[in-house]
């Protein structure tokens, strides 16, 4: 096998997201249903289990690796996992080690983030109403993600929030996020909800195409592409008004699998090539089949032969079944 995971296409895979648990404190409407059933703890693979898969990766290749969830901060001693992971970082194998948190639980756990070289976060907060924040988590509180927030900046790290661009719900409030993210020193990304899972409504009633949105602030600020990278799909564009950066993620209005570098591996040792595909690998039962990388290896390199050339979500009023069955909190965003 080559060191590095190149797929059929041409890409390379050099970015892994690892769900650490599928379990959440928040159960946001458009991602969740309000009676979740979790998995089973005896089923999660071990932290051990996940820095060895984890570190399967960054052999080879992999230079972004970044924990999600669920909430990957609710996994019990995921501080073991972080620290441990950071020798990467140490020894140059790795460029970035980071999280995607809903930001409940951040503000124990940024100076210890930091100390283990977390240089980034992504935090998802999808409005600043503390009203609305507890109708769409279904419970949160905004004030602890806030504060949750300025910890992570007090330790040092660069905050990026996301926000799920939702109709009637959010889409009044997205200039104001805009101003409040910048003035506060973070960039904002919007993203485009996708057909991942069951939840209690239906979710192309709350599509909103990242299209109009950007027509929408366009009358209002001045936006001016810029060619600003971070790895992930986002399309950048800086706000003259503002002087910070604004990110576009639009799986379903414009697609951007072709430049997609890749894979997700879930709690359970799950490899998915694509967010919006069903094909998968199982790693765990390699991974406990033996003590040796050379299996694990060979079914990563089987699985990377099989990266399908993108998702096909499509917008269809017609039905309200997802076009995948797993939720979102499964393969981790
Ligand atoms: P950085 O660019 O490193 O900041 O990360 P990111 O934007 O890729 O990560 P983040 O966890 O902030 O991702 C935000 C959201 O973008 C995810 O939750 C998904 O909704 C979406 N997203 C990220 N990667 C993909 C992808 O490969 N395909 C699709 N369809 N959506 C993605
Ligand atoms: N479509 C788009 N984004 C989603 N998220 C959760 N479910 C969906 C969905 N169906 C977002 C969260 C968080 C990130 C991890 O994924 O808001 O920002
Ligand atoms: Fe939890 Fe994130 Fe899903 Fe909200 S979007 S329920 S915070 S995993």
């Amino acid at each position: 096998a080559t060191p590095e995971l190149i797929d059929p296409f041409g890409r390379s895979v050099t970015y892994l997201r690892v769900s650490v648990t599928d379990r959440c404190d928040f159960r946001c409407v458009y991602c969740m249903a309000e009676d979740m059933t979790f998995l089973p703890k005896r089923d999660l693979l071990t932290l051990e289990e996940l820095d060895r898969l984890s570190s399967a990766f960054v052999d080879r290749g992999v230079r972004r690796l970044r924990l999600t969830g669920g909430e990957p901060l609710v996994r019990k001693n995921i501080m073991h996992l972080v620290r441990s992971l950071s020798r990467h970082l140490v020894s140059g194998a790795l460029d970035e080690l980071t999280l995607t948190t809903n930001g409940s639980q951040l503000a124990r756990h940024a100076a210890e983030l930091a100390d283990c070289g977390v240089k980034r976060l992504n935090v998802s907060l999808d409005t600043l109403d503390p009203d609305k924040f507890r109708h769409i988590t279904r419970w949160g509180d905004l004030g602890r993600v806030l504060e949750g927030i300025h910890a992570a900046q007090a330790a040092g790290i660069k905050v990026k929030l996301n926000a799920v661009a939702l109709k009637d719900f959010n889409e009044g409030e997205l200039p104001f996020m805009l101003r409040w993210a910048h003035g506060e020193g973070m960039d904002l990304t919007f993203i485009e909800t996708m057909p991942l899972g069951e939840i209690d409504e239906d979710r192309t009633d709350r599509y909103l195409s990242l299209k109009l949105v950007r027509s929408r602030l366009e009358r209002e600020f001045t936006l001016r592409d810029i060619p600003y990278k971070t790895g992930g799909p986002a399309r950048y564009v800086e706000v003259a008004e503002t002087g910070g950066r604004l990110g576009f993620i639009t799986p379903m209005s414009h697609n951007f699998c072709e430049s997609c570098n890749r894979v997700r591996v879930t709690c359970t040792g799950t490899l998915y090539m694509c967010l919006g595909q069903e094909d998968a690998a199982d790693l765990r039962g390699v991974m406990r089949s033996s003590d040796s990388d050379a299996a694990l290896h060979r079914a990563i390199d089987e699985a990377i032969a099989r990266k399908p050339k993108g998702h096909d979500f499509i917008i269809d009023r017609t039905t309200s079944r997802p076009a995948v069955a797993r939720h979102m909190s499964v393969t981790g965003g």
